[in-house]
This record gives structure tokens, C-alpha cells and sequence, in this order.
């Protein structure tokens, strides 16, 4: 499992030990980050777990699907080059010590 940190918009950090194979969005609530609210539970239709993961673990986050990409465009705050749909990310053991932020609003 490895462990994930995300960032609030407080600038508080939650580490998570997020179990592989789950979305990175199940894993945040899981583990009781705030912030992702996750409307439409993984579905990727409402965006409202919109988060802006760090670029240098692209490789391991997986490609952007077209539908995400259309979603990211209808997020609250600012899209961004690290701007995805948490539920779309699938958590993998090589995200170890990733950090994801979590916007101010969704
Ligand atoms: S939970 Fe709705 S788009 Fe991710």
C-alpha cells in the first residue's frame, strides 16, 4: 500500500496508506480527507473529485480517458496540466510518497 499525501486547500497534509486497486478518490475517503465530495461515486460524471496530482508520477496515474477529459472541464476550480478526476486514478504501488491537492472548491 503505498502512502499517498494529500493537501488540503488549508494547506493541511493527510498521508494515506491507500490500498492498491482502489481509485485514489475511494482511497481519500476512505481515510477521511475532506474535500472530495465525489457526487456521482466514481462514475465520472460530475466531477466533483477533481484533484491536481503531482506531474512527476504521470507516468504511474495512467492517461487521461477521453470522458474524464470532458468532466475536467466543468470542475469548479481551475483546471490545470495536474488537474484529474480522482475516481478515474487507480492507485498502484508505485505512487509511493505522491502528493495529491485538493482544490478549494468542487
Ligand atoms: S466521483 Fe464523480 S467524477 Fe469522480
Amino acid at each position: 500500500m503505498p502512502n499517498i499525501i494529500f493537501i488540503g486547500a488549508d494547506g493541511a497534509s493527510h498521508q494515506v496508506a491507500a490500498p492498491t486497486g482502489q481509485s485514489v478518490m475511494e482511497a481519500a475517503l476512505g481515510a477521511g480527507v475532506s474535500g472530495i465530495v465525489a457526487e456521482c461515486n466514481g462514475a465520472a460524471a460530475c466531477a466533483t473529485c477533481h484533484c491536481y496530482f503531482d506531474l512527476a508520477y504521470a507516468g504511474c496515474s495512467g492517461e487521461v480517458g477521453e470522458h474524464e477529459d470532458e468532466m475536467l472541464d466543468f470542475a469548479a476550480s481551475e483546471r490545470t496540466a495536474e488537474s484529474r478526476l480522482s475516481c478515474q486514478v487507480r492507485v498502484v504501488a508505485e505512487m509511493e510518497g505522491m502528493t495529491v491537492r485538493v482544490p478549494s472548491a468542487q
